[in-house]
């Protein structure tokens, strides 16, 4: 044998010079979920370890992990069911808790990075992504609430936009509508490649942002296909994304690297609650060794062509470093 791979493993010195991959805390994004009270702190229950915190923690949350190296975050709010309507009016209203809160954040941490996500679940009646019509999903319609309220969220100065919707022309909607108002450097990372995927239920259980009936087939994708995803980037390119999305992550490690191999945007993907939970279960009930399956995910994640990370990880995955 004259080629005899074992050779690049014997030790942890060679071991590292021929590492291909490495996950640091500048890959990583880590989802914050915001609630009204201020002084409130209480843990997501599917989600072990992840709080839905008030502003006066979460300010404190975003210190302590930009001491670890965190730079970006992506905010999402607990909306109380008596905030929520059909059109989901209180996305873009300017006095809303969560839009204030952010403002609060971006005085108080200018160099941290915040995105928010755009799509009406949160704040509907309905609890889906659009506006619902006779059981329809209306694409068109939805735009218009959408453009308000990426515009009432560029205001508060974040920073990168991250439409989680999925109607169709809304990057090019969105786009439009913070240049005309002047937030031509706010970034959009589109949720290109979002499936109808069952990994999202601990999220919504935070949230309390279920659908209160139907699904959301008929807009998210159907987790059966691949070349879809390439039409969804296509429009996101021409649209103007600045970050092309895959989401989930673990699943759907093939439709990340077919991103990655055809185009030149950055790709992201989301590692979304589902996913965190199976890891800490297993982890709770130590059939799995936590630490290491964490470290291996999100590294399997990168290697498949991630440049950034959505994690609910994060935290943990930098005190470990
Ligand atoms: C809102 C949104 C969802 C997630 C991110 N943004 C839920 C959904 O589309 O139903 C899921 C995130 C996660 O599961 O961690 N549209």
């Amino acid at each position: 044998m004259n080629i005899r791979p074992r050779r690049n493993r014997k030790s942890a010195a060679i071991r590292a010079l021929v590492e291909e991959t490495k996950v640091t805390t500048d890959d990583l994004i880590f989802p914050l979920f915001l609630l009204e009270e201020r002084d409130a702190k209480i843990e997501v229950e599917s989600m072990p370890g992840i709080f839905r915190l008030g502003l006066d923690h979460m300010l404190r949350e975003i210190e302590a992990c930009a001491n670890l190296g965190i730079t970006t975050f992506d905010v999402f709010p607990v909306v109380a069911e008596h905030y929520k309507d059909k059109m989901g009016t209180r996305s873009y209203d300017p006095e809303f808790f969560y839009l204030k809160a952010l403002e609060e954040v971006k005085t108080r941490f200018p160099e941290v990075a915040i995105m928010t996500d755009v799509a009406m679940d949160p704040y509907s009646s309905d609890g889906h992504d659009g506006i619902v019509e006779n059981g329809e999903i209306l694409n068109d319609e939805t735009l218009e609430v959408l453009g308000k309220m990426a515009l009432a969220q560029a205001a508060t100065g974040i920073d990168i936009i991250g439409p989680s919707d999925m109607m169709d022309g809304r990057v090019g909607y969105i786009r439009n509508v913070l240049d005309e108002n002047g937030y031509k450097n706010v970034s959009i990372m589109s949720y290109t490649a979002k499936y109808a995927s069952a990994f999202y239920g601990p999220f919504r259980d935070a949230l309390d942002s279920a659908p209160k009936s139907g699904d959301k087939k008929s807009y998210q994708m159907n987790p059966a296909n691949q070349r879809e995803a390439l039409i969804e980037a296509d429009l996101d390119v021409e649209e103007g994304a600045d970050f092309l999305m895959v989401k989930p992550a673990l699943a759907y490690l093939d439709v990340i690297k077919l991103l990655k191999d055809n185009y030149s945007q950055p790709i992201t993907a989301y590692n979304v609650s589902g996913e965190y939970a199976m890891l800490k279960a297993a982890g709770e009930r130590g059939w799995l060794d936590y630490d290491r399956v964490m470290a291996e995910t999100l590294l399997s994640i990168k290697r498949a062509g991630a440049d950034a990370i959505l994690t609910y990880h994060a935290k943990e995955f930098a005190q470990l470093l």
